[in-house]
């Protein structure tokens, strides 16, 4: 996934495009470039690394350009290098790609023997020569655009532009995502809104197989088949300033912190500030789905978002017994899942853009199934494919490492399914009042989980050289277990793998010595006596055990090296938000001592919208 945007108008643009490409590092960040329209010919200025490193290279760029387009990349083909950064440019025309051509090697193999010499490894530069080559035959770039989209296969979104026709772009889109910003004699278009709304709050968000002309004075839409079609206007709602550290080290860090005030802010959409113990179902979403016909539930995301919906497993079919399947949005589809209108997609995803997600989302759809989509992002691709949507309104989650909206999904998960089990006669008022008790407690127990942060610092410093971990837990533990080992993975690059606390004798325990730490999951749950003896049998085997659980827990302590101390709350399901919290800061205070990128690691991007 990369990030893109352009502009024509009235405005000299090298430097504002620059600008929304900061907007959308979060997209991609090993290697960036620009390309402007100057009086004779196209200039281009690319650097390789961090986006800061390209603005050294804007003054390459014409000061009074007016027309231009750039590229923050996400490697898929060819490595991170000037060569395969974008733009890509040759002989006046110039492409920048957000996802991949899959048929790219038989189409660049065809170029070759045409005598085609390519300058990068990537599979984006065959729509140049595609485009160049055929505007060859008629020069027009209107039709050179249409012959080339049906010679396309794969996930595209690609903006293209020529000396040939100054002042023109055409943009195409075929799953990953593009939005148009429409000004007054001048106009926009990025990956994402988030870089449009410093000049404009009027978009397009354009569909797949829409492909659009646009100049400082126009934008016409048509399909793949050149019909015309009628441009669907949105105003999006001025967002403040970009999101700032506001005095924290990183981003993580600082949305880690912001979690009780998510929690306190859902709640009070939910239950009102009034705190009745009425659920408002238009705000959760689920008075605009077919209620009466949904028979059963498939969960899909990834990554976090896969691992936040794996609790609501737990959650629905425990509260609105109803059967509930979780999958892996890379997967789904692939394993022929029984799928009909009684069938209800929840799409996982704080992006709203993730491409394994939303193929999950549009694959069900062509099976009749109603989707509900808990997301963070307003009109996002995933929320504007769905039936309803719960929205986090998380704020933005600039850090790559998904935590705030980790906790938001699972508590929008259960306040989903508080609404269902309600809706079905399955929990009565008196019960909902119980459980509207439990979530009131929570902002101020996430508080105290954070308030251990420099304990947790200290026992950091025992593990941060550590080159593996196993995390364990046990029921809607096991599952933050799994969360815990990602958020170490990504920000640390220390490999660390989840397990069911029961699963280890039948395999996993083989790892266990005195050089892996194992992190092991113990609240005063129901699966509490089987941990203890998970964490006995791994120290039988000269394991270092670092428990999970209450401070006050003596038998805990006795049995663990160190314990990251965890509030507890008698409600088992919300036990989990409270334990991801440690484990949000463990991983933290480890990659803060091993000194990596712990907002932008390394091959990550915040948003994946490649298959
Ligand atoms: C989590 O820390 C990662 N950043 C990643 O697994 C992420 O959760 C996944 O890519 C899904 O993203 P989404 O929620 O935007 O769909």
């Amino acid at each position: 996934m990369c990030g893109i945007m352009g502009y024509v108008g009235k405005q000299s643009c090298a430097k504002m495009i620059y600008d929304g490409l900061k907007k959308l590092e979060y997209r991609g960040y090993d290697s960036a470039g620009i390309v402007v329209l100057g009086d004779t010919k196209l200039e281009v200025a690319k650097s390789v690394g961090k986006l800061f490193n390209l603005e050294a290279e804007l003054g390459q760029l014409s000061p009074t350009a007016k027309m231009g387009m750039g590229h923050t990349r996400w490697a898929t083909h060819g490595a991170p290098s000037v060569a395969n950064a974008h733009p890509h440019t040759y002989d006046g025309f110039s492409i920048i790609h957000n996802g991949i051509i899959e048929n790219y090697q038989a189409l660049k193999i065809s170029l070759l023997e045409a005598g085609t010499v390519f300058a990068s490894e990537t599979d984006s530069e065959v729509i140049l020569h595609l485009l160049h080559r055929e505007y060859a035959k008629d020069r027009s770039f209107d039709k050179a655009v249409s012959r080339v989209i049906p010679m396309l296969e794969g996930a595209f979104a690609f903006a293209a532009m020529t000396i040939e026709e100054p002042g023109v772009f055409y943009l195409v889109k075929n799953s990953s995502p593009l939005v148009i910003g429409c000004g007054v004699h001048e106009n926009f278009f990025a990956s994402d809104a988030l870089a449009l709304l410093p000049h404009t709050q009027e978009m397009i968000f354009l569909e797949d197989g829409q492909v659009v002309k646009i100049t400082a004075d126009e934008i016409e839409l048509r399909d793949f088949s050149g019909k015309l079609l009628q441009a669907q206007r949105k105003i999006l709602p001025k967002v403040d300033s970009a999101p700032e550290k506001n005095g924290f080290r990183h981003f993580m860090l600082k949305e880690i912190y912001e979690q009780p005030a998510v929690i306190r802010a859902t709640l009070e959409k939910v239950f009102g500030a009034s705190g009745a113990a009425s659920l408002d179902e238009s705000a959760i979403g689920l008075s605009a789905l077919p209620f009466d016909t949904i028979k059963r539930i498939h969960i899909v995301g990834c990554g976090t978002a896969y691992l936040a919906g794996t609790l609501g497993r737990y959650f629905l079919e425990k509260w609105a017994q109803i059967p509930v399947s979780v999958d892996l949005a890379s997967e789904f589809r692939y394993r022929s899942p029984y799928l009909d209108a009684g069938t209800l997609i929840i799409a996982m995803t704080q992006s709203g853009e993730t491409l394994d997600t939303l193929a999950s989302v549009k694959f069900a759809k062509q099976a009749g199934c109603p989707i509900y989509s808990i997301c963070n992002v307003p009109f996002s691709a995933i929320p504007r494919g769905s039936e309803a949507t719960f929205y986090m309104n998380a704020g933005p989650e600039v850090g790559v490492a998904s935590t705030k909206a980790f906790v938001a999904m699972v508590l929008d998960l259960f306040l989903f399914t508080l609404a269902f089990g309600h809706k079905k006669g399955l929990i009565s008022q008196a019960e909902l009042e119980k459980q509207r008790s439990y979530l009131q407690r929570l902002p101020a127990l996430v508080e105290q989980a954070i308030e251990q942060q420099s304990s947790i610092e200290q026992i950091a410093l025992r593990y941060f050289e550590a080159t593996n971990s196993l995390f364990i837990g046990r029921g809607n533990s096991c599952s933050i277990a799994l969360e815990g080992a990602l958020k170490l993975k990504e920000i640390s690059y220390i490999h660390a793998e989840g397990y069911a606390g029961g699963e280890l004798k039948h395999g996993p325990i083989a790892l266990v010595d005195e050089h892996i730490p194992i992190i092991a999951l113990a609240p005063k749950d129901s699966h509490y006596e089987k941990m203890l003896s998970n964490i006995e049998e791994v120290k039988a085997r000269g394991g270092r055990v670092i428990g999970v659980g209450g401070k006050d827990d003596k038998r805990l302590a006795a049995l663990c090296q160190d314990v990251l101390a965890c509030p507890q709350i008698e409600q088992e399901d919300l036990q989990a938000i409270l334990s991801v919290i440690p484990l949000q800061l463990f991983a933290y205070s480890i990659a803060v001592l091993r000194g990596t990128d712990i907002d932008q690691p390394r091959n990550l991007a915040k948003s994946v919208t490649v298959e």
